[in-house]
């Protein structure tokens, strides 16, 4: 059976386990808001709308901050259409997705949702069809707490307090074509300064901002799109995002490669922020929030998407149902987020319900969870303390498209207050299982709490609304440990997870 090394120390550290590597993402978007979290008359909804079933999935995910409200969407979007009385709110058409908006869900709601939900809010501005006075609108609206035009109409929408949003998209994707209000690098870079510039008048160096990098490390443009975006807004902003979706197009090596290409994007954008840095001299550091990540089965779309004359409201949109596979390959690259944690200060799993998501629902009926929760579920509750620098050794495999890719992916976090250990592991390989032998004498005396592992003997399984537990996460067996020396085996295209405390 091939064999990887693991070394652990915790004397080398990349840098601390961040909340925000959990985030996930809610855009106006098929039924990711209605009948997705927001479902008046469902069995589970309260007064104000939202799914219980949700919520409650929501927190066992253990989400940390929920980008809101877009995406595609929020370019072409007035955010004050979703204030105010719901029956005097305007019905728009959202061209991102050719739909009918009803607007029954808005800003205020959403931060009611949020409060429920516990989590953070990230909003997003449009930068598309509108421009710096929007932006400093919604966040006078948001954030002021009385005496001013916007502020007190927020009082009269019933929340007197504000809000307190720290983290802002400064707009979304704006390097792709298809995107509402599409600029050069040049345009995007001088409104997005110029945006943040006239924020922090408001918010000063509380606020988070975040200025959109590229789409995808496929972009034509990627590389001189951050160089010069990043020219023009390196001292205003805090985040250069990072966007990317995988897919399976049939061959697995392929498709579980995935975490070892969002490895290589995350090292390109860093080396382009840190060109930046030097050139400018700066003494300030950016860093990547990674706000759209997943799998998205793009190619093969199982709903239709609108055309014409034809603008439903809230069709179904980018239902993809996922496999084991597909969940390994979350766990993987859940396990590059953290590795880079030292570059990466923000991600959102894009998205949270029914739209590319872990959590479905039926309208009406049930909600359940698809296979890519039970990594992220895990390892939000499990990743703890410090990422440690791992010393690793493992063989490869050869992805027809990205060459040898090696087999073993890994990331143990350390807490040094409990002395929690945890290791999480990824066999990427298809057909072989992996022994991996981990040198944890540095951490001194350790027991094994809890091993557990996600595979199956069919890969291509997925979860539906009749059966979303087949495939759940089962104790690893083949494992032992003595004297800080941990041997284990791992299934091929599998997900593990080990506590030692
Ligand atoms: O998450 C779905 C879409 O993917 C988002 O609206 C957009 O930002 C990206 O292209």
């Amino acid at each position: 059976m091939p064999a990887a090394k693991i070394t652990a120390n915790p004397a080398f550290v990349v840098g601390p386990v961040r909340r925000e590597t959990f985030g996930a993402f809610v855009e106006h978007l098929g039924r990711c808001v209605y009948t997705g979290i927001y479902e008046p008359g469902h069995r589970t909804a309260d007064d104000a709308g939202w799914r219980g079933d949700v919520i409650e999935l929501t927190r066992e995910l253990g989400v940390s901050t929920v980008r809101y409200p877009g995406g595609n969407f929020v370019s072409g979007y007035r955010w004050e259409d979703g204030i105010g009385p719901k029956g005097e709110r305007p019905v728009r058409l959202d061209l991102a997705w050719h739909t009918t908006e009803s607007n029954q869900v808005g800003l205020d709601d959403f931060m009611d949702w949020c409060a429920k939900a516990g989590v953070e809010a990230m909003m997003a501005i449009n930068l598309g069809t509108r421009g710096t006075q929007d932006a400093l609108d919604v966040l006078e609206y948001c954030n002021i707490a009385s005496g001013t035009a916007l502020s007190d109409l927020r009082r009269k929408n019933g929340s007197e307090e504000p809000y307190g949003v720290t983290f802002w998209c400064l707009g979304n994707e704006m390097d792709g074509p298809w995107q509402i209000g599409h600029k050069t690098a040049e345009e995007y870079g001088r409104l997005a300064a110029e945006t943040a510039r006239a924020m922090r008048m408001i918010g000063g160096d509380k606020l988070r901002l975040v200025a959109c990098g590229s789409s995808s490390s496929k972009m034509p443009t990627f590389g001189e799109w951050e160089r010069t975006v990043l020219t023009e807004t390196y001292e205003q902003v805090d985040y250069i995002s990072a966007h990317h979706y995988f897919e399976n197009l049939g061959i697995l090596e392929d498709h579980l490669a995935a975490g070892a290409v969002m490895d290589q994007f995350i090292n390109d954008i860093a080396a382009h922020i840190d060109h930046v840095k030097s050139v400018k001299k700066s003494a300030k550091d950016v860093h990547i929030s990674f706000d759209e990540w997943n799998i998205w089965h793009g190619s093969q779309p199982r709903n239709p998407a609108p055309t014409g004359t034809d603008w439903p409201e809230a069709p179904p949109l980018l239902e993809d149902l996922y496999t084991v596979a597909d969940a390994v390959v979350v766990g993987d690259l859940l396990i590059t987020l953290l590795n880079n944690t030292d570059r990466v200060h923000a991600a959102s799993l894009a998205q949270l319900v029914n739209v590319i998501a872990p959590i479905m629902t039926r309208p009406n009926g049930p909600a359940w969870k698809q296979t890519t929760f039970h990594p992220f579920a895990l390892t939000s509750a499990n990743a703890q303390g410090q990422v440690l620098q791992l010393a690793v050794e493992s063989p490869s495999f050869t992805s027809p498209q990205h060459g040898e890719v090696p087999s073993l992916s890994a990331v143990a976090t350390h807490d040094p207050e409990t002395g929690q250990l945890t290791i999480f592991a990824t066999n990427r390989n298809t057909t072989e299982r992996l022994r991996i032998s981990l040198d944890l004498t540095a951490l001194g005396s350790l027991e094994i709490d809890q091993a557990l592992t996600y595979s199956h003997h069919d890969p291509l399984w997925f979860a539906t609304e009749q059966d979303s537990s087949t495939v759940l996460p089962q104790p690893l067996q083949n494992i032992s440990h003595h004297d800080g020396h941990l041997v284990a085996e791992l299934d091929p295209i599998s997900w593990s997870m080990i506590t030692l405390g």
